[in-house]
């Protein structure tokens, strides 16, 4: 279904993501007809160009970063038509009446600060003072949204002194992968699951986001930030609040994002023990982590492991198991809910038996396994083996991988359709903040080292007896 003619404004838009993943997406909606053809993007940064020139860059982005069976020669064409650039000094005058004039009156006018939250506050307070955002104007913002609860805090009040709540569109791009949003439809839209959805029955939650890159060309950010920072305090906590949240009575932003907001209230803090931080060694003909960082003695984490507890009804005593890291065996994003035995065996032979678990994958191979126990086949007697009811999304469906919509393409078409349920509120990143910054200062205090940890692994070792203690195993990284 199309979306409202739009003129969408990219600060940043000759930078790293415009080219990756903003301009490609906007591409794909233009080819699936989702992008109605009178709407217009226009790349907004420092540099001189010309139309021309940023549409000879977009253009590049696309060869590059569309797979080849997608890109048409007269689509890209059509496309690169409505594709425009105005050069801005975004602390400065520079600019600014050049953009006023090209923006159309009744269309959906939207700004995506792709750019260093430092520059956030200037890019609001222009916006508004050359008349060119008004009360139907929104704002996208990317991570990071602020390094701790005071930086958070400082970057939303700066935000609310031109735009309302509801014009803020805080991007965590892992809300917009399709196996992100399709648990919300497993758990809300089956009977099947909800009455199981409890500490009752369900033993522990492990949420893995494995990667196999590290941090080469990111070092001076990501040094400053690590894994806490850059992949639990966002991510993996909303892939936590989606699985733990109650049910929201509507599929509406803020009905969901109250949930969210209580999930994360309800965190206890992490106990240090709880908490396993590792580091990338050098390994299969590439540097360490610390090759990549400034600092040779740097003790930023690129792997993290720890276990939470969310204090309410639902979850009591079910732990949640997190763990994410670079230069890890496999690229592997998943969610595995492991239930609870039943309460009673009726077979003898219980060898062969494991515990039910719902495992939901989030990339690659993006579907749902639910491993069941069946009697073993054959003439042996009754016994016992766990298989698995498998559901790949791209099989089930009929699609190809590439087929599903990347998460920005549908994230940037939630902003001109006006909807924030995929979208984090101002309340939500705060309060993932408050959670988070006392942990971090908690192993700052101690002077804590990560563990090194092999690239190609499964991360440290002590983040395995995070689990082994409590009679647990992760899952295997594959
Ligand atoms: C980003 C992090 O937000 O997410 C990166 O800054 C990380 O460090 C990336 O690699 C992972 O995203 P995805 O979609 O590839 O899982």
């Amino acid at each position: 279904i199309p979306v409202d003619p739009f003129d969408l404004v990219i600060f940043g838009g000759t930078g790293d993501l415009a080219r990756r993943k903003i301009l490609p997406g906007l591409y794909r909606r233009f080819v699936a007809g989702q992008m109605p053809a009178d709407s217009r993007i226009i790349g907004a940064a420092r540099g001189e160009l010309d139309d021309a020139g940023f549409q000879k860059m977009v253009a590049e982005a696309i060869a590059e970063f569309v797979p080849a069976e997608r890109q048409d020669k007269a689509a890209i064409k059509a496309f690169l038509e409505r594709v425009g650039y105005v050069s801005i000094d975004a602390k400065g005058t520079g600019g600014w009446d050049a953009l006023k004039s090209r923006m159309r009156e009744n269309v959906v006018r939207a700004f995506y600060f792709s750019v260093a939250p430092a520059l956030f506050g200037d890019l609001a307070e222009r916006l508004h003072a050359h008349g060119i955002a008004d009360a139907w104007s929104r704002i996208v913002v990317e991570k990071p949204f602020g390094r701790d609860l005071a930086s958070a805090k400082a970057l939303n009040a700066v935000l609310a002194e031109h735009f309302d709540e509801h014009q803020i569109y805080r991007i965590d791009h892992y809300l917009g992968k399709e196996t992100v949003q399709n648990l919300m439809a497993v758990r809300f839209a089956n009977i099947l699951f909800e009455p199981l959805w409890k500490a009752e029955y369900i033993d522990h939650v492990q949420i893995t986001v494995a990667e196999t890159v590290g941090v080469e060309g990111r070092g001076a950010y990501y040094d400053k930030s690590g894994a806490m920072r850059d992949m639990v305090q966002n991510h993996l906590m909303q892939l936590l609040c989606l699985i733990a949240m109650e049910p929201p009575y509507h599929f509406d932003p803020d009905a969901v994002r109250d949930e969210k907001l209580k999930v994360i209230r309800a965190l206890d803090p992490v106990k240090p023990e709880d908490i396993v931080r590792g580091q990338y060694l050098p390994g299969g003909g590439q540097g360490g982590y610390v090759e990549h960082s400034e600092d040779p003695a740097s003790r930023t984490e690129s792997y993290i492991a720890l276990k939470c507890h969310i204090s309410n009804w639902r979850w009591k005593n079910t732990p949640f198991y997190l763990r994410t890291g670079k230069r890890l065996r496999a690229r592997a994003s998943e969610i595995a809910i492991t239930f609870k035995e039943p309460p009673h065996s009726i077979f003898d032979d219980a060898q062969g038996w494991r515990e039910n678990v719902l495992v939901i994958r989030l990339q690659p191979n993006e579907g749902m396994n639910l491993m069941m126990m069946i009697k073993e086949p054959g003439p042996g007697g009754m016994r016992l083996m766990q298989v698995p009811l498998d559901m790949s999304f791209a099989d089930a469906l009929g699609a190809e991988a590439e087929d599903i919509p990347d998460a920005y393409e549908r994230l940037i078409m939630d902003v001109i359709r006006g909807n924030q349920t995929l979208f984090m509120r101002g309340d939500e990143v705060e309060a993932a903040w408050a959670w988070a910054d006392p942990i971090i200062a908690g192993w700052e205090a101690r002077g804590d080292r990560p563990q090194g940890y092999d690239p190609g692994s499964s991360g440290p070792e002590d983040a395995l007896m995070l689990m082994h203690r409590d009679g647990r195993r992760w899952r295997e990284i594959k």
